[in-house]
């Protein structure tokens, strides 16, 4: 695990608290780097694809490969396990195998997605998701950060050029299975007491940018009837979210960023944007949920003479993973829990094209995206043993 020591102080986020990392800033390049320096110690080669996403392979790239890993990009103040433990355990479970003489019988990588979080352009899986035309790539192109950057300026200022984004059939094509390593981002494997636990299934999910649109005016000189305030429809709006999902069982709804226009203290706002990330068991029932949502919105929007504009940003059907390759590596580990989650990962986007598993590893605190994921080392270990066990397997 001293791979995780090695990017400690990488992106650390004084501010905020732990790390903030997103694609392509001073942090992800140094991680990347970071990520092509230890894959080589490994004896890997390294190739990165046209998309930002970096593959070590084993031996020569091709067809029917095994490929672990997981993404090193991260929330705004997120955790320390969330992404690198993935990655970090693949590269020492190849570098074990290795080591002690293990030959494979297929081509295996190590994989590091770009922008997993979403957190600089706004799609979540950004680099698996173009990777398997999941994202159009036009679109992609024209995705702003915060600074107005588009993505087709930013991959072309990184050595990515912009017009090769999109669907890669070469890339995608060469992957017989995907297994990503990833912390748990609850407490289920507490509850079981157990260090690790065979990934079920991914709730429904999606990300939908929705602005409230009033009257910018003076805090002083308009009367409180004269208002049409966008920050008291959006504020409405966000405790009618929690409502609708909180009368809804396994629901969720969450707006965790809000954008003020133009923001200063004595400024009724022109324009408020809350991002709202729903999630529920099912497709259907999550489309259901984001409708409520939307209704109970324009009503208090229009309830406060302000207007409603609503954009899907991205969307993730509920995974369930094969049953078969399930209990292979469950077999493999001499049976382990079974546990869904309600947190996105790469591996639910691939799920669709290939097939797919994923191994937990216990948080003690249950907390993620945010400083306190934790993950004990004893477990941490068992979960580099787990992979190099399922890929003793599957090699
Ligand atoms: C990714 O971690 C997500 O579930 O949003
Ligand atoms: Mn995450
Ligand atoms: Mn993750
Ligand atoms: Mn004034």
């Amino acid at each position: 695990m001293s791979g995780l020591d090695e990017i400690a102080d990488i992106g650390r986020d004084p501010r905020r608290g732990g790390y903030s990392r997103h694609l392509w800033d001073a942090a992800d390049l140094e991680l990347r780097d970071w990520f092509v320096a230890r894959a080589e110690s490994t004896g890997l080669d390294v190739e990165r694809d046209r998309n930002g996403n970096l593959w070590a392979w084993w031996g020569a790239p091709g067809p029917d490969a095994v490929v672990v890993g997981s993404h090193l990009d991260s929330v705004p103040g997120g955790g320390e396990y969330d992404g690198p433990l993935g990655v970090v355990s693949a590269l020492d479970a190849v570098a074990l195998l290795r080591s002690s003489g293990f030959v494979p019988s297929r081509p295996c990588a190590v994989v590091v997605f770009a922008e997993e979080e979403g957190s600089r352009f706004g799609v979540a899986c950004l680099g698996s998701r173009l990777l398997t035309g999941a994202l159009d790539a036009a679109r992609a192109r024209r995705l702003v950060d915060a600074d107005g950057v588009t993505l087709a300026e930013a991959a072309d200022a990184h050595g990515v050029p912009a017009r090769h984004l999109g669907a890669d059939e070469r890339a995608l094509g060469r992957i017989g299975i995907f297994l990503e390593l990833h912390v748990e981002q609850g407490r289920g494997l507490v509850d079981v007491d157990g260090p690790l636990a065979v990934a079920s299934g991914i709730l429904a999910h999606g990300r939908w940018r929705i602005g409230f649109r009033g009257e910018g005016n003076h805090a002083g000189a308009t009367r409180m009837a004269d208002r049409r305030d966008p920050m008291v429809a959006a504020a409405r709006g966000v405790v009618a979210a929690r409502d609708a999902a909180a009368a809804r069982p396994g629901a969720r709804a969450t707006v965790g960023r809000i954008g003020v226009v133009p923001g200063g203290t004595n400024v009724i706002p022109s324009a408020v944007t809350t991002w709202l990330d729903a999630r529920s068991g099912d497709d259907e029932e999550t489309r259901a949920l984001v409708a409520e949502i939307e209704e109970r919105m324009r009503d208090v929007a229009a309830a406060e003479g302000c207007e409603l504009v609503i954009a899907e940003e991205s969307w993730s059907s509920a995974v369930t993973f094969p049953a078969d390759l399930r209990e292979r590596v469950s077999a493999a580990l001499g049976g382990i829990p079974e546990l869904g989650t309600g947190a996105g990962h790469d591996a639910g986007v691939l799920s669709a094209h290939v097939p797919t598993a994923m191994v937990f590893v216990r948080n003690p605190s249950g907390v993620s995206h945010a400083p306190e994921e934790y993950a004990e080392l004893d477990d941490c270990i068992a979960g580099v043993v787990a992979v190099e066990r399922i890929l003793r397997e599957l090699l």
